[in-house]
């Protein structure tokens, strides 16, 4: 193994911000509202009552974040499209002013010679959508297609990188299984449905790419490898389980056209007959695949818990971010082995790493000392790099996440940034973790040495 193995030259270093998590204005311009903004203002579902009424107010700031990219020495930057900015029901008539948002976001972006990758999809499904029965409704697959059609028209001869979808199974384990995450439903029904149309949405949205797109696309799925807590059979099969239900569930239909047979049994009646014709469709080629990485899952047998029947072990010697996710970069070097291994060796990207720790509110003498996340970065960039060692085709890494912002069900209360937010004057202010990241661009990667 190379002890001291690069950075490919191209490598892209890149940041990730998702449209209702920092714009703020949802309903500005026309836009229509969106599932999280009914969601947030419903009261009890997010933290103290917060909403993405203002957030980072991006939508009107946007110049000004693209300068701090700059300033950080980012190559590319990943956000996400509002569907009802564009849409404001969905469907049918276009809002221009809403596009025109991204149309200059994007511009901006390039003008700095930052490689701009969109998400389509990052859990902001139009109300109006969602009131025809949302992912649901098997009407969707075409509904998501119109919507990624004209967002290739309008942005594909600009826009480098396509996401379809941002993470999948979470939408539907929060959305509809927990009921944490917008729309806020809990049922053992409805989430093999939402997953089914989550998927055929993506793949109608890459068929349709492939007719009218001249770049890259594919979709970003969140991964979090299962360690069994003991060697125990009990043990073993839980920590099959919940690998079934978190990493396989998504990628397995859209690589071998099947889901994997243990969901079956896990969800029982509750698991539909899906059309025997859906499957070849799902399986489109896609470009890459973006992964998101937080955290492990060391898993023991737990048979009262729902459908997994398998808990999580907190290990005592580790180190947690304050959302309680255990920090284990090693992680990050295995699941990007695996995915290569299982699924082929395809273009990957890292596109969301990063941690939640506490910060002071405001800056102290113009800084925010951040040393936790600062090693946080340090050792998943390394673990990244060990990764490329062993022979994965890792093309990027964008760190979750460029600023503070309305983290969904915590509302402002947990920090991602490797900028700080004033969420009362709006201020910017980079983090030690961004200056540490902008030295790792400088010096491309050599900077994790030290
Ligand atoms: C999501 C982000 C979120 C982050 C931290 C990911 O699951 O894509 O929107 O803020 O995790 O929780």
């Amino acid at each position: 193994m190379n002890p001291n193995p690069e950075f490919p030259a191209d490598f892209l270093w890149g940041a990730a911000t998702a449209a209702y998590q920092v714009e703020g204005s949802p309903l500005a311009d026309g836009a229509g509202a969106s599932i999280w903004h009914r969601f947030s203002h419903t009261p009890g579902r997010v933290a103290n009552g917060d909403t993405g009424d203002v957030a980072c107010d991006h939508y009107n700031r946007y110049q000004a974040d693209v300068k701090l990219m700059r300033q950080l020495g980012l190559t590319a930057y990943r956000f996400s499209i509002s569907w009802s900015r564009v849409l404001p029901d969905g469907t049918g008539q276009i809002n221009h002013d809403g596009l025109d948002f991204y149309r200059r976001l994007v511009d901006e972006l390039l003008e700095s010679g930052i490689k701009p990758m969109a998400t389509l999809y990052h859990w902001d499904l139009p109300a109006a959508l969602d009131d025809r029965g949302g992912w649901l409704n098997r009407d969707i697959a075409d509904w998501f297609a119109d919507y990624a059609r004209i967002m290739f028209e309008a942005l594909d001869d600009r826009v480098a990188m396509w996401a379809t979808l941002n993470e999948p199974w979470v939408v539907t384990d929060g959305g509809y299984l927990h009921g944490v995450l917008a729309p806020g439903h809990r049922s053992l029904f409805e989430p093999p449905l939402a997953t089914h149309n989550l998927l055929r949405s993506h793949a109608a949205a890459v068929a349709a790419y492939r007719t009218m797109g001249k770049n890259q696309i594919g979709i970003v799925v969140n991964l979090e490898p299962k360690y069994a807590a003991t060697q125990n059979r009990e043990d073993l099969e839980a920590t099959v389980r919940a690998d079934v239900y978190m990493n396989r569930q998504v990628l397995d239909p859209l690589f071998f056209g099947e889901y994997p047979p243990e969901l079956g049994q896990m969800f029982g009646p509750a698991w539909p007959r899906f059309p025997e014709e859906d499957f070849a469709l799902l399986r489109q080629p896609v470009d890459f695949i973006g992964i998101n990485y937080y955290k492990r899952g060391v898993t023991a047998n737990d048979p009262d818990v729902l459908l997994e029947r398998a808990k999580r072990i907190a290990p005592p010697r580790s180190t947690y971010t304050s959302t309680d996710w255990e920090v284990c970069p090693e992680a990050l070097t295995d699941i990007l082995l695996w995915v290569t291994e299982r699924y082929g060796k395809i273009p990957l990207y890292i596109t969301e790493n990063g941690a939640a720790f506490y910060d002071p509110p405001t800056a102290i003498n113009g800084r925010v000392e951040d040393p936790l996340r600062l090693d946080y970065l340090r050792t998943h960039l390394l673990a990244a790099r060990q990764a490329i060692a062993q022979g994965v085709d890792l093309r990027g890494y964008f760190v979750w996440s460029l600023l503070d912002n309305f983290e969904w069900a915590h509302g402002y209360s947990k920090r991602f940034g490797i900028v700080h937010v004033d969420y009362t004057t709006q201020a910017r202010t980079i983090k030690d973790s961004g200056k540490f990241y902008a030295e790792v661009i400088r010096s491309a990667g050599r900077a994790l040495q030290k």
